[in-house]
């Protein structure tokens, strides 16, 4: 699977976004991440944690970015700028946890969490993602192509070229991306899903995803 991506700008530094910082920095990948607060105030922390992260602002993050993952809190998803990501391809890390987040009447219902996102970010091209594996699993469990244990990654999106540039990006951090289909579908590895918390192969996972679902290599 070819890529000419190389930037990638992570929205929220705690548990996953800095996993997957040093995930993606070890692939290969140019990175920076951004919270809520001012970058010089992530510096220290980032440093120690995602060594080789560019500390930025969520604008100029994602303005030298090609990928923007968002690994912030659901909770937390209007404070993000509609207008700043624009056109972008945004992937949705985010679950809705109602312990965590508390009860969110938007999130109750039959509806993904990511259209719930999308309608918000609607000129971005969001694609979901990275959301059912553990934060630590994204750096414990990455191998090369072809290895017996390489694990699957869910990939859901109504762009279909966003979906496949995601996916490159996923087989670049050493899993195997398996597309279901449109955002509707990424309620299919969602929390309480078979998939959300297993470590499933390409062919396992496509089993759960049913007969649409495929892998772009
Ligand atoms: N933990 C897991 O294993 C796991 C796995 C898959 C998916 N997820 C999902 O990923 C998301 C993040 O989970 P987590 O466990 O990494 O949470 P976390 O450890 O609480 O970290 C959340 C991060 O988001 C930042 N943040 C808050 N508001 C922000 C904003 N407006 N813009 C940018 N950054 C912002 C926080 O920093 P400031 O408050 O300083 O801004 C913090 O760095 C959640 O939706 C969760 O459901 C978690």
């Amino acid at each position: 699977m070819q890529s000419n991506m190389h930037n990638i700008a992570i929205l929220g530094a705690g548990r996953v976004g800095t996993a997957l910082a040093r995930r993606a920095l070890s692939a290969g990948f140019e990175v920076r991440v951004a919270t809520s607060r001012p970058a010089a105030e992530n510096a220290v922390m980032l440093q120690i944690v995602a060594p080789g992260a560019i500390v930025a602002s969520a604008e100029d993050a994602v303005a030298a970015s090609d990928i923007i993952v968002l690994a912030l809190p659901l909770s937390k998803y209007r404070n993000l700028k509609p207008e700043l990501l624009q056109d972008k391809i945004v992937v949705d890390a985010m679950n809705y946890w109602a312990p965590t987040d508390g009860t969110l009447a938007e999130f109750e219902g039959a509806t993904s969490s990511s259209e719930v996102v999308q309608r918000f970010l609607k000129g971005a091209r969001l694609v979901r993602s990275f959301n059912h594996m553990g934060y630590h699993e994204i750096e414990d469990s990455a191998r090369p192509d072809g290895h017996a244990e390489r694990r699957a990654m869910a990939v859901a999106g109504d762009d279909a070229q966003a979906n496949l540039i995601v996916a490159a990006f996923i087989d670049r951090l050493g899993f195997d991306p398996v597309i279901s289909g449109g955002l509707a579908s990424s309620r299919l590895f969602a929390g309480g899903t078979p998939i959300f918390g297993a470590a499933m192969t390409r062919i396992e996972i496509q089993q759960h995803l049913g007969p649409l679902s495929h892998n772009p290599a």
